[in-house]
């Protein structure tokens, strides 16, 4: 399960983190609270702001980062079940994580359609239409036509609940990755795996862990890191591409790691996107 946090080291800032976080930068868009911008009843009424910051976020410009290509080498070595990300920057795609062993839970750009008419848009026109500043409208019926990034208020594809079903009773390790796990319905997928499954978060802070009040109230469903009791929650604090680094270290595969990027750098040219 990955999120936001592994993108930063590709210059792509997450969403949560005090200050550097795209939630806190958002002022020059006078939004009524900054996660309007990804809602879909504000992008009814106010199209523009989200149209202005899909100009900035848009894929083709950013490199994978080492994290990403230790998720290629998880694939490589034949381990990867399957990863789950909520990231819409594509950057699993740029690293050649196959398709198949993606989940986009959140969507991505590589995809547009209308929100009225969900007309399929071509890919290169929507592009167009962003990068010339416009909002862009349905050539059927004139609605706002939008990537296919999941807005809040809106259901999550499809691909998400079939493959949660099928792959996490599956799963023997758990790795949560760069995420605060603060987002409804991927924050509980941690929920899913078996009761013996060790589940390892890599991350700058503690997240998703059941606080001793949440017990007393009958919930004891999150992580239980420093809790008596706790047999499989496993936390690695601190900058997340060290830390993935120490885990290729500790499996004997740092110098695979090594030679993937290498190899990934020469040949990749972002042409998926
Ligand atoms: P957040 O910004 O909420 O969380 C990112 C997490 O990564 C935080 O816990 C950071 O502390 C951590 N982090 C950042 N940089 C790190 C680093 N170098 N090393 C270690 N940890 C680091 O991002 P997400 O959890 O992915 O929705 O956010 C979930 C969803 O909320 C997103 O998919 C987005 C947003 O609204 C859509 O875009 C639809």
């Amino acid at each position: 399960m990955t999120g936001a946090g592994i993108s930063v080291a590709a210059g792509i800032p997450d969403f949560r983190t005090p200050g550097t976080g795209l939630y806190d930068n958002l002022q020059k868009y006078n939004l009524p609270h900054p996660t309007a911008i990804f809602e879909i009843d504000y992008l009814k009424t106010t199209p523009e702001p989200f149209f202005v910051l899909a100009k900035e976020m848009y894929p083709g410009n950013f490199k994978p980062t080492r994290c990403h290509y230790f998720i290629k080498l998880l694939h490589e070595k034949g381990v990867l079940l399957r990863n789950f990300t909520q990231n819409i920057d594509t950057l699993e795609r740029v690293a050649n994580i196959p398709a198949e062993k993606l989940v986009e839970a959140h969507g991505s750009f590589a995809e547009a359609h209308c929100i009225n008419c969900h007309q399929e848009a071509d890919k290169e026109w929507i592009k167009g239409e962003i990068f010339s500043n416009k909002v862009p409208r349905c050539s059927s019926c004139g609605g706002i036509t939008k990537p296919d990034i999941v807005f809040f208020g809106e259901g999550l594809p499809k691909r998400f609940f079939e493959l949660m079903s099928q792959d996490f009773p599956k799963c023997d390790l758990l790795l949560v990755i760069g995420t605060s796990l603060q987002v409804q319905p991927f924050a509980s997928l941690i929920h899913h795996v078996g009761l013996t499954t060790p589940r390892l978060l890599i991350n700058n802070e503690i997240v998703g862990n059941t606080d001793l009040q949440m017990v007393m109230r009958g919930f004891t469903q999150g992580f239980r890191f420093d809790m008596d009791g706790n047999y499989r929650d496993v936390k690695q604090i601190g900058d997340l591409q060290q830390s993935i680094d120490m885990l290729a270290s500790l499996l004997g595969w740092k110098d695979d790691l090594d030679a993937l990027i290498a190899k990934e750098s020469n040949t990749n040219n972002n042409a998926k996107y």
